[in-house]
């Protein structure tokens, strides 16, 4: 006796599929960040270039687990509040969606806690177009809306000779002002580099315009 034929049909697994953008601008377009960019973001993260700015925690070289690990933790990180908000965004190719950067924020405590602190990185094929200025407007734009408890936004830019130009002038770009100069805060490597700060609070938020 041959066995009947069966043409049940078995459940497909759940096709999983990036995010659709949630910000689109010109250069670039903004959304949450996914496993699934994990491969993109270790080809943009693998870079010794982009290393050179950022902190120790920034690995070099920069591992396909080390991109799965930072995406896991901005994927659990929320504004305390705002509890289905993600505040990190994967920036990415308007047309295909793949992820080429990514901008977020570091929260601050206690006394600090309107005060958000801006982090973000581009991969090196693509600086120099004004993705990032543009993609640093539009989410400091959406942070202003997002959290109407925000007061300031901040960032910290390496300075003094061999420091990072590039970041510097998307903040100015961004309207971002010019605080001050921490002298020899930072060493790297055993470089030793300024650190300029940069603000821009909610009442300035007409200059991200
Ligand atoms: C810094 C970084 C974000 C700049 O992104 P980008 O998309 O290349 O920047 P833009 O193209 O928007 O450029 C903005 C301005 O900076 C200038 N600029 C960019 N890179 C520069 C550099 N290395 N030196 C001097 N100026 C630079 C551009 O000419 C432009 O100014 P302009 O319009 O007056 O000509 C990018 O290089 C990067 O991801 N670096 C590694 C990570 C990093 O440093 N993150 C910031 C830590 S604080």
């Amino acid at each position: 006796m041959s066995q009947p034929e069966t043409t049940a049909e078995l459940p497909s697994p759940r096709e999983e599929s990036l995010p659709p953008p949630l910000i689109t601008l010109t250069k670039c377009a903004l959304r949450p960040i996914h496993p699934l960019d994990a491969p993109a973001a270790q080809r943009a993260c693998n870079s010794p270039a982009m290393a050179k700015y950022m902190t120790y925690r920034f690995p070099s070289p920069y591992t396909l687990e080390d991109a799965h690990r930072f995406i896991a933790f901005v994927s659990t990180l929320r504004v305390p509040g705002y509890p289905d908000i993600k505040p990190s965004m994967a920036i990415c190719d308007p047309v295909t969606n793949e992820l080429i950067g990514s901008i977020g924020i570091k929260l601050k405590e206690d006394i600090e806690e309107f005060c958000f602190e801006l982090g973000y990185s581009l991969r090196e094929e693509d600086w120099g177009k004004g993705i990032m200025t543009e993609a640093c407007r539009a989410y400091c734009k959406w942070l202003f809306e997002t959290y109407p408890k925000v007061i300031r936004l901040e960032a910290g830019v390496f300075g003094g000779n061999d420091g990072n130009d590039g970041s510097a002038r998307v903040l100015e770009k961004c309207g971002f002002v010019h605080e001050g100069t921490k002298r020899k805060a930072v060493t790297k490597h055993g470089q030793v580099y300024d650190l300029r700060m940069y603000g821009l609070l909610r009442e300035e938020r007409e200059r991200l315009e």
